[in-house]
């Protein structure tokens, strides 16, 4: 039997993320199509027309994760081009960004030999960035200091997941985040920070932003949800599970810092870096940890451990939750208000949310292609019901109703008002002009020719 092609979603809380409204919400051709107060009509739903039953619980806009690496080819498995240098990448750019409907890219500091960017690489791709409409994006962390740290836990005989946290404690983090954030205010370029791992880097960008600089932090759920107190485990494949760049901070309250700087605005985003590897992957670096696999998973825990830690705890309300799982990243990828509020006119992508039922996460029970999970055991109140992507309901009852290839790629735009109305105000009226000065007249001394 058919889908039914129209959608009421009755009765449940309407959650955006500027305030929250009892309503339904009519949904049709995979759009949003009403929103008001009974809109079913007195002789019950006609047909083709689903009724789902929300009182109770809270209807909010689809999480959109910002960051996730998906079939991505990374340490051994392929080389990567270096496609971030040269006029070839400052012409690829203006093609994807102008034919392509790409409006970001993420730049490596770390990586070195293989990803990392100088100083003036940056300059040169923020500058392009910036030319384009795009957002510059980045992986802060100094990678030359990485290397050389690594050289000195393997000397230590340190060859463990520890080592990985170790050579890159939160000071190669926070230096690198000042410093693309310095050459992007050079050069007048809006900045992204991809994955804020620690409290130092998350310092560094909330005073930025309180210094004027139009810089956004994504922490994300691992950052948020976990610690790197796990590196220092006994056993080896346990701690090896927690490997990725920027690492976890072994600092226990750095999820609560994160959270409370993700509440109060000073970060923006909430992604996952979800990029997982099996145990017998991981176990690449069993004797070396620099050859482990880097990345963790959060494709699927990101929306309940935000919940829990930030709503749950009291920290947030739902309405910022909304703001840094969908909205705010919708503004800043120019996809608003298509995508991160329900409203007339804006996709019918929707969760149907309970606020009050609990799961816990746990590899035994995740979708996630991966044989552990960073979070498992965590309780987490506020659990996902029912989800609708482009007004069809993909997820109900514990169950997937969705095949491979569903997922649609959305071009975006340049120059997101939200992100690019400062930086052009500030182009036209902020930028240096000369001294008038009558011309210098004295002398001027020689300089000898040297031999
Ligand atoms: O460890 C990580 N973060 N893996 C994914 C690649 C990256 O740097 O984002
Ligand atoms: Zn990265
Ligand atoms: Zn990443």
């Amino acid at each position: 039997m058919a889908a039914p092609s129209r959608l009421l979603i009755r009765g449940g809380r309407v959650v955006n993320d500027d305030f929250s409204q009892v309503a339904d919400v009519l949904l049709e051709d995979g759009v949003v199509r009403a929103l008001g107060r009974d809109l079913l009509p007195p002789g019950g739903a006609p047909a083709g027309l689903r009724v789902l039953d929300a009182a109770g619980k809270l209807v909010l806009p689809g999480g959109i994760d910002t960051h996730t690496h998906l079939q991505f080819p990374f340490m051994g498995s392929r080389s990567s081009d270096d496609f971030h240098t040269g006029t070839k990448v400052k012409e690829e750019m203006k093609i994807l960004t102008r034919d392509k409907g790409v409006n970001s890219f993420k730049m490596f500091m770390a990586y070195k030999d293989l990803y990392m960017l100088k100083d003036v690489e940056l300059y040169t791709a923020f500058s392009q960035c910036k030319e384009i409409g795009a957002v510059a994006q980045v992986h802060a962390e100094n990678g030359d200091l990485i290397a050389e740290g690594v050289k000195k836990m393997l000397s230590l005989g340190i060859t463990g997941p520890e080592g990985h946290e170790l050579c890159r404690p939160e000071a190669v983090e926070a230096e690198a985040t000042l410093r693309a954030i310095t050459i992007a205010s050079a050069v007048n370029c809006p900045l992204y920070i991809v994955h804020v791992m620690s409290k130092s880097a998350a310092k560094v960008i909330a005073d930025a932003r309180r210094d004027g600089k139009v810089v956004y932090g994504e922490p994300i759920a691992a950052s948020l949800g976990t610690d790197g107190t796990h590196y220092w485990n006994k056993e080896w494949h346990h701690a090896a599970h927690y490997v990725m760049g920027p690492p976890l901070r072994p600092d226990p309250s750095t999820p609560d810092f994160l959270m409370n700087l993700l509440a109060n605005g000073d970060l923006t985003t909430t992604g996952t870096d979800h990029c997982t590897f099996n145990t017998c992957q991981k176990a690449l670096g069993k004797d070396d940890f620099t050859k482990i696999p880097n990345g963790v998973n959060g494709v699927e825990d990101r929306m309940s451990v935000i919940w829990e830690k930030g709503v749950h705890n009291g920290k947030m309300d739902e309405n910022q939750f909304v703001a840094v799982t969908s909205t705010n990243a919708a503004k800043i990828f120019n996809l608003y208000p298509r995508k991160g509020r329900i409203a007339v006119g804006s996709d019918a992508d929707i969760v149907i949310w309970d606020p009050k039922a609990t799961r816990t996460i746990s590899a035994k029970t995740h979708h996630q292609a991966v044989n552990f999970n960073i979070f498992e055991g965590m309780v987490c109140h506020g659990v996902p019901l029912v989800t609708i992507s482009r007004g069809k309901v993909v997820y109900e009852a514990g169950v997937f109703n969705v095949a491979a290839g569903d997922g649609r790629f959305i071009p975006r735009k340049p120059f997101a008002e939200y992100v690019y109305k400062r930086i052009q105000q500030r182009d036209q009226t902020c930028t240096p002009t000369p001294v008038e000065r009558e011309p210098y007249k004295g002398e001027v001394v020689t300089l000898k020719a040297r031999g």
